[in-house]
């Protein structure tokens, strides 16, 4: 039996959103269906609007989610129906070659659900393999992970995307340690994560950057000890101000800008570690003197997801969050419904929100 919910969908390149009401089969084999609770609004949702990831439209947008397993397909046992659980985008398929050889969080084969949700029988896109701004939305199995149902859906939802991207860029891609200095390049919603995880690992030195006051302010609520407007100084004169005379341990490019990406490189000290979570867009190009990229040693690390593993990384940092050492309730700037996305959308634009967050 097919249900009709009312979900957020882009149906043309760069028009606005529409509420409309979808069918959402039942789970199949290796599937899930998820009542949704809560979902945010990410720049990757409008990036699908205005056609820049495909053009595989419509799409239903949404992929920042928490909510409830309402029922599941021949052979799950992952999940359960009542089970209260984060959607994610990357469900390690566990036989790929990089899974065999024990790196998961690379997982180069991962799933979403077989059977198509549909608008008057017409299949559509989920957004990044997940579509919830939705009533329900039907998941691979494998993209619920179950977490304490001490937490709204409206802050843990934000795990399923930009949030865990910056954690996971200081946590995991970066490596980021006691004592270290970090430097972030872009304070939205993932270079304030980024920032949160560099606190949360004892970085002492942490410098914020970004163009707009407000969002720097912010990233002071986060855990920033240094704040540098770019629109009014040299970054990287300001970070190596900041450490003294000699750059950062780990600077993280997070707003997907190859000039931003130069600055990161340039403010790094000798052997220091560049963290790409920015996404960037495929006309863009870098350029370097190859002399710097050998003189200056240390890594370059793009960073998918944050490298995170959700099964193992959600949980924990939903346990963290509940014993108040992760403040992930601040990212969620307002709670609006569903016919509020569009509306959110510009409010993103006009930098006005970390995260607007639809709680059905
Ligand atoms: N790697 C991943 O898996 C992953 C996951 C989610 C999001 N992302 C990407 O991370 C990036 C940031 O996402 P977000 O949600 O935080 O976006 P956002 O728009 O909320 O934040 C970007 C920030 O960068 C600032 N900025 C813009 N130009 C700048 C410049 N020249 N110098 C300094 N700051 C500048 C803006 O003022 C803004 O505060 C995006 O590219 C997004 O697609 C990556
Ligand atoms: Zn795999
Ligand atoms: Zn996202």
């Amino acid at each position: 039996m097919a249900h009709e919910v009312r979900a957020v969908v882009a149906r043309r390149v760069k028009q606005p959103v529409e509420v409309v009401t979808i069918e959402v089969p039942d789970p199949g084999p290796g599937e899930a269906l998820v009542k949704v609770q809560a979902c945010g609004v990410c720049h990757t949702d409008l990036h699908y609007r205005e056609g820049g990831i495909n053009d595989d439209f419509p799409f239903l947008l949404g992929h920042e989610a928490a909510g409830v397993v309402e029922s599941v397909g021949p052979g799950v046992t992952s999940v359960e129906p009542g089970d209260f659980v984060v959607l994610n985008w990357r469900a390690v398929c566990g036989q790929c070659r990089s899974c065999r050889r024990g790196r998961p969080w690379y997982c180069f084969s991962t799933h979403n659900a077989t059977q198509k949700m549909t608008l008057d029988g017409e299949p559509l896109s989920p957004a990044l393999g997940i579509g919830s701004f939705a009533e329900k939305t039907l998941v691979a199995a494998g993209q619920c992970t179950k977490v304490d149902p001490a937490a709204k859906p409206e802050v843990a939802g934000l795990l399923g995307c930009g949030v865990m991207a910056g954690l996971g860029a200081a946590l995991l891609t970066g490596e980021v340690g006691p004592g270290d200095s970090v430097a972030v390049f872009g304070c939205g919603g993932v270079g304030d994560a980024a920032i949160a995880g560099a606190k949360l690992a004892g970085a002492t030195t942490i410098v914020a950057v970004d163009l707009d006051p407000r969002k720097l302010e912010w990233a002071r609520e986060f855990g920033a000890t240094h704040l540098v407007d770019a629109a009014a100084e040299d970054p990287i004169e300001a970070v190596r101000a900041a450490t003294d005379g000699n750059g950062a341990d780990v600077c993280i490019e997070a707003v997907g800008n190859p000039k931003v990406f130069e600055q990161a490189f340039f403010a790094r000290d000798l052997a220091g570690t560049l963290v790409q979570v920015g996404v960037p867009t495929p006309d863009m190009r870098i350029e370097l003197p190859f002399i710097e990229l050998f003189g200056r040693g240390g890594r370059i690390k793009p960073s998918w997801y944050g490298d995170c593993l959700p099964s193992r990384d959600f949980p924990l940092l939903i346990d963290l969050y509940l014993q108040g050492r992760l403040p992930l309730e601040r990212f969620v700037s307002e709670t609006i419904e569903l016919d509020g996305v569009e509306e959110a959308f510009h409010k993103m634009e006009r930098g006005e929100v970390l995260r607007s967050v639809v709680v059905f």
